[in-house]
This record gives structure tokens, C-alpha cells and sequence, in this order.
């Protein structure tokens, strides 16, 4: 087969083949991350959200790979990063993107609210915050959005023909919204593009008709529940960013 990498991270390539791509993850991903990516991603399809759809799991060049259909286009950073001038259009197309498969009922999914609460309690955060966390959490135990969990730009590519598609499922679970739109601006925040952020979450809650503050009052939970795909200085900022926000609810 002739190999073409179109991707590749740290712990990841992706390879092109035909027209299909194999999602490979090297041998420190533990497999049932994987398996759980394509099951999700399996899942969603089937529900009729706007993602590609996935064949097998197989290993390929020794890594674990999900073998998907390949979507022809480009992905929304790249083209807001090279076309600045069309930034609230794709900014448009981003949040009717997520405001389209959020509600969807045809999804069954794992409840995130028992990840999020083991996430809490072996967070690093002395005991009444996280207390006070869990308490917050409760509220929104019995939520049924489709929260993606690692909804950015780069995970959603133009096709030839203008149609949106979602990547990266390894993250989705039912819950609240509004948790999810924290999470993304936390993203947005986290690599530096706080004028997106910013720019996203007018739109998304002019959208959803959700108030700016009910996302911001999320915030702790979103930096908790994305906290541990980091490595330590990242975790550390996380961490920090965490201590203000409790620092100044306290004033
Ligand atoms: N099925 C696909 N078709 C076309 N391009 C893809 C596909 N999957 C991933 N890509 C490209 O590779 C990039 C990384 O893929 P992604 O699944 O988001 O990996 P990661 O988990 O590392 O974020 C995407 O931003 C996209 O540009
Ligand atoms: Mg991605």
C-alpha cells in the first residue's frame, strides 16, 4: 500500500489509504482508550451525526489503528488561520455545528457525571473545594446533552462539498451542555486564542440562549475534567488557573 502520513503527534498517526485513514496510536495509548474511541465514533454515526465512519481496529505498522473514511477538505483552524477575513462565518459554522448534534436523541451514551466525579476526588484540590465541586456536579447529574468533550476547530473538517465533520469522539458522554461550552473555551484559553474563545462563546450562548456567566460558572469543572491529558506544566497552569478563579469567588 502506498503510505502517506497526513498527521502525527505525539502519540499519534494518521496514515492515508485510499480513501480511507487509519487513525494509529503508539503502544503507551492504552487500548481500551482506542477501542472506546471507536466504539463512540461508531455510535454517534449511527445516531446520524455528520462524522466519519469507521470499519475496523486494526494494528498497523505495530500500533492500534481506527480505520475511518477519509473527508476530503480542510480542517475549521486551518482555514480561520488562513482566512481571517472569514472568521465569524467559520465561528458560525462551528457552534450550528455542535447546537445540531447536542440534542440529538437517538444517542446512548455512558452518563459523564461518575467519570467527573472520580476525576474531583482524586483531583489535587484540598478537601471543601472539592466538596464544593461535587456539589455543583450534582446539579446536572441527570443531563442528557451530547457533550463531546474535546470540541476545538481542528476537530472539524470542511468537506468539498461545505458539509461540516465532527472528529475525535474518545471524550463523549452525555451531560450538560453547558460543561461542554466551558470545556471549549477552556481549549480556545489553553492554546492561546482567547479572542476566539471569546468570540465563541458570544455565539454559542446567543445560540443555545444560555447566559455567559451560567458557562463561566462551569469553568472549574471543564479545567477538571480535561486536566489529565496534560503534561506537568500544563497540569501546573491548569491547576493555577483553578486557584484563581476559587481566589476570587472567595473575595
Ligand atoms: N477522517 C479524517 N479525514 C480527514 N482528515 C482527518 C481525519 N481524521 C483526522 N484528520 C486530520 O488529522 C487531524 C488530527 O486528527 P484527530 O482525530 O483530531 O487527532 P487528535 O486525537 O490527535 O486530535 C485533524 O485535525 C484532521 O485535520
Ligand atoms: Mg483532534
Amino acid at each position: 500500500m502506498e503510505e502517506k502520513v497526513i498527521y502525527k503527534s505525539k502519540q499519534k498517526t494518521i496514515y492515508l489509504d485510499g480513501d480511507k485513514i487509519i487513525k494509529a496510536h503508539d503502544d503507551l495509548y492504552d487500548t481500551s482508550l482506542v477501542l472506546n474511541e471507536a466504539l463512540n465514533q461508531s455510535k454517534v454515526y449511527e445516531a446520524g451525526i455528520s462524522v466519519p465512519k469507521v470499519y475496523e481496529v486494526k494494528r498497523y505498522n505495530n500500533k492500534l489503528g481506527i480505520v475511518m473514511d477519509y473527508i476530503d477538505g480542510e480542517n475549521l483552524e486551518n482555514l480561520i488561520m488562513n482566512n481571517p477575513n472569514g472568521i465569524n462565518k467559520y465561528m458560525d459554522i462551528f457552534v450550528s455545528t455542535y447546537h445540531d448534534f447536542t440534542s440529538n436523541k437517538a444517542l446512548n451514551l455512558n452518563n459523564s457525571y461518575g467519570r467527573i466525579k472520580n476525576k474531583i476526588f482524586s483531583s489535587e484540590l484540598p478537601a471543601n473545594i472539592k466538596y464544593g465541586l461535587f456539589y455543583k456536579l450534582r446539579e446536572m447529574e441527570f443531563a442528557r446533552d451530547v457533550i463531546h468533550g474535546d470540541y476545538i476547530i481542528s476537530n472539524i473538517i470542511i468537506d468539498r462539498q461545505g458539509r461540516a465533520v465532527v472528529l475525535d469522539w474518545g471524550h463523549v458522554a452525555f451531560g450538560d451542555r453547558k460543561l461542554d461550552m466551558a470545556i471549549t473555551y477552556a481549549l480556545f484559553e489553553l492554546k492561546g486564542q482567547e479572542k476566539l474563545g471569546e468570540l465563541y462563546i458570544d455565539k454559542i450562548c446567543e445560540l443555545e440562549k444560555i447566559d455567559k456567566e451560567q458557562v463561566f460558572s462551569e469553568l472549574i469543572l471543564a479545567y477538571i475534567y480535561i486536566v489529565d491529558r496534560y503534561d506537568e506544566d500544563i497540569k501546573n497552569k491548569i491547576y493555577n488557573k483553578i486557584y484563581e478563579i476559587i481566589k476570587s469567588e472567595e473575595e
